[in-house]
């Protein structure tokens, strides 16, 4: 059984967004079994402290779900840039957005070097992907950079505590695996608990807003997909006796297996 280390690891990255296809399974399982009805990509649009004319910068847009999820309540005058260091995660938001009635620009962009002038984006968003960054106090500054004074930083994330009973099922069914890799622990991961710390030396006004949700989920193939689009890869064999082993587990627990979801977002002002 293989098993990768660390969130920001440059390998595992290479292979996990080398298209959409992982973001998707485990995208899926939190739109079909989220406890909180709203829609996490609804409530962050709903964060968005912004003038009806601004401009946007979207670091690690992933497949484009932010703006699929809100793309007929964004205002006329927001002329939004969509970057992603992945070019296979930037083609998925090109065909996502592709038909949408309002112009999108994409760009393929590595968040420790952002490519435009200082002082040129109102906003600049970073939706879950700020812990994949190797050098973030780099990416902060440049992000800072950027901002024109004023100018709004979002970036979400999650808590330690985030999805731990499918680390715990995961590590049931065998010890040696971690379904989120060792680093993801480490303190100088960006995460709700640690966030605050790592922005406060070069933003203003820091705030953080959570986002209460849950996964109570009724079937064991999607939790077992989820598994096994992050770091875990079994062969045939494993896998069936790790369904079996959901199965179980889910059927032990009353049919529906409970995971608590910690996630919010912070909102930072460039002074
Ligand atoms: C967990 S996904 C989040 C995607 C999207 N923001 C969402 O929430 O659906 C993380 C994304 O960050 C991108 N990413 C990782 N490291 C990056 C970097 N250094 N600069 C820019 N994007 C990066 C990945 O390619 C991936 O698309």
């Amino acid at each position: 059984m293989a098993r990768v280390t660390g969130l920001a690891d440059k390998q595992f990255l290479a292979v996990q967004y080398r298209d959409a296809s992982n973001l998707k399974s485990r995208m899926s399982i939190h739109r079909r079994f989220s406890t909180n009805p709203y829609g996490l990509l609804r409530w962050i649009f709903e964060r968005f402290n912004l003038p009806p004319v601004c401009r946007i910068l979207e670091l690690g847009c992933g497949s484009g779900n932010l703006w699929m999820d809100n793309d007929g309540r964004i205002p006329d005058g927001w002329d939004v840039r969509l970057t992603d260091a992945s070019v296979g995660m930037l083609g998925q938001a090109r065909r996502n957005l592709g038909q949408s009635r309002r112009p999108y620009g994409f760009g393929a962009v590595d968040a420790q070097r952002i490519p435009f002038a200082g002082a040129t984006f109102d906003a600049v968003i970073a939706d879950h992907m700020l812990y994949h960054v190797p050098d973030r106090k780099k990416a902060l500054m440049e992000i800072q950079r950027i901002l024109k004074p004023g100018g709004r930083f979002y970036a979400s994330t999650v808590g330690r505590g985030h999805m731990r009973e499918l680390a715990e099922l995961v590590a049931g069914f065998d010890p040696a695996l971690d379904a989120w890799g060792a680093g993801h622990l480490d303190a100088d991961t960006f995460m709700l608990e640690n966030g605050a710390a790592q922005l406060t030396p070069l933003f203003t006004d820091v705030l953080l807003h959570r986002y209460e949700d849950a996964l109570v989920v009724t079937e064991p193939a999607p939790l077992v997909e989820y598994i096994l689009s992050g770091r875990i890869t079994l062969d045939a064999e494993q896998r069936a006796s790790l369904t079996k082993y959901v199965e179980e587990k889910m059927e032990r627990a009353g049919g529906a297996f409970r995971i608590e979801k910690e996630t919010g977002i912070f909102e930072a002002v460039r002074g």
